[in-house]
């Protein structure tokens, strides 16, 4: 029999409100021998890959569930097997998987979360076709366990919404490797790193990029969701000239200056500027960032990519994050783990820069009313008094060089 077409698929699921997002997931079927097919689809394959993936009985039994009922929709069946080979084949990253709706039954829920799994071979084959062992593979795909974990903490369900995050892992651009995981980008923070040498060697300065907007106080112009939109501000320059470079550095205390300095290309060299290949930090939430594991991590990543990926000659490491808030570490102890790992990097101010991040990552949200905001941890006061003191938080960008660490 043919397979239905697109539009009478959309029409049979009462997707139409949808039609244009599930569009993008609709590869042609001109040539496919058998489009309602995926590897997942084999029986006992999904059992496999919850056995492998080491997922407790329960979300493993609602992935079963949801696959029987997508596999006893014609229709359903034919969106998930096309979603999985959009996913899997997709060079960039395609738009976001539309949720399907809740009242198409129980494959609703875990639906992004089929998709992703449909897409495992396709990442075992590339990983394996360079030569990367197999446990990174598996490690890379614990954060299926994770997210499907949180989506029941916040819904009291099984179900699974992050494959747009995941593409990132089937496509290969990231992996995890012990606390942390690494994704292969360029660089797009707004700075021009500066290396020196001889007489300077061992000092790094950042200099902003031309024309950014920054405040008196050394944040760009729309920091703090935007609250100093009309105020006053300067506007960077940034002059590479044949023999020297002026712009405006990044203090230590993460503040843009409002005055330049040179710097002479005898003695300093760039090393970092936009569209420099650099690795991207991130930090799954399971369990403490114990500074030994973070420590492993970097060396694992520092002999991993040269390794695995040589073409990607990144120059250092970043992290645009809530933890790289230079302020956190004048309120929690020298010692905790959150100030090592803050410690470890050199900070940026972030364009755009908001508290959003540690009110969602603390207090899982906007605190609306901080008299009754629980206060049961060092961070849950710090954050608070810290507002209540006419304070801000904000997210910023952190780097670590190549050469800051051992190779
Ligand atoms: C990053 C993370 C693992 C750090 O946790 P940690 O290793 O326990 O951190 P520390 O040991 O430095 O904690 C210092 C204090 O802050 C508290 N704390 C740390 N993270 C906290 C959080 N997310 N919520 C509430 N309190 C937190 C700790 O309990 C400790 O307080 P205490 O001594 O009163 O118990 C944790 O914050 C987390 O899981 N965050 C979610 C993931 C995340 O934010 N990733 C980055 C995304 S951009």
């Amino acid at each position: 029999m043919p397979a239905p077409s697109f539009d009478d698929t959309i029409t049979a699921l009462n997707l139409e409100a949808h039609r244009d997002a599930w569009r993008a997931y609709w590869p042609a079927l001109d040539n496919l021998p058998n489009p309602h097919d995926s590897w997942l689809f084999q029986p006992g394959r999904l059992d496999e890959l919850c056995a492998w993936l080491g997922l407790a009985p329960e979300p493993a039994a609602v992935l079963k569930e949801g696959l029987a009922a997508a596999l006893a929709s014609p229709h359903v069946r034919l969106l998930l097997a096309q979603a999985i080979r959009t996913f899997s084949m997709a060079h960039v990253q395609p738009p976001p998987l539309p949720r399907p709706p809740a009242e198409l039954g129980a494959w609703a829920p875990v639906f992004a979360g089929l998709v992703v799994l449909g897409c495992v071979p396709v990442t075992r084959r590339r990983h394996e076709a360079r030569g990367i062992p197999a446990s990174v593979t598996r490690e890379t795909f614990n954060d299926v366990t994770r997210w499907m974990r949180t989506y029941h903490e916040a819904n009291g369900r099984w179900g699974f919404t992050q494959s747009d995050w995941l593409f990132n892992h089937v496509s290969t651009r990231l992996v995890e490797l012990g606390r942390l995981q690494f994704g292969m980008h360029t660089c797009t923070l707004p700075y021009h790193v500066f290396a020196g040498k001889g007489s300077e060697n061992g000092k790094v300065i950042a200099l902003a990029t031309d024309g950014q907007r920054i405040r008196p106080d050394g944040q760009f112009l729309c920091a703090d969701r935007n609250i100093d939109r009309d105020g006053p501000h300067a506007v960077t320059r940034f002059d590479l000239r044949e023999h020297a470079v002026t712009g405006h550095p990044v203090s230590n205390a993460c503040v843009i200056s409002q005055t330049t300095v040179t710097l002479p290309l005898d003695r300093w060299t760039r090393i970092i500027e936009p569209g420099t290949p650099m690795l991207d930090v991130h930090i799954p939430g399971y369990a403490p960032l114990d500074d030994v594991a973070v420590g492993e991590s970097f060396r694992r990543a520092m002999e991993f990519f040269p390794r695995y990926f040589p073409e990607h000659r990144f120059a250092g490491f970043t992290c645009v994050s809530w933890l790289m808030d230079p302020q956190l570490a004048d309120h929690l102890p020298a010692e905790s783990n959150m100030v090592k790992f803050l410690r470890r990097f050199r900070i940026l101010p972030a364009p755009g820069c908001s508290d959003f991040q540690h009110f969602e990552r603390v207090f899982g949200g906007p605190v609306k009313d901080f008299a009754s905001a629980p206060r049961d941890t060092t961070l849950k006061k710090a954050l608070l008094e810290h507002v209540e003191a006419g304070g801000r938080w904000r997210y910023a960008a952190g780097y670590i060089l190549r050469n800051d660490l051992p190779v």
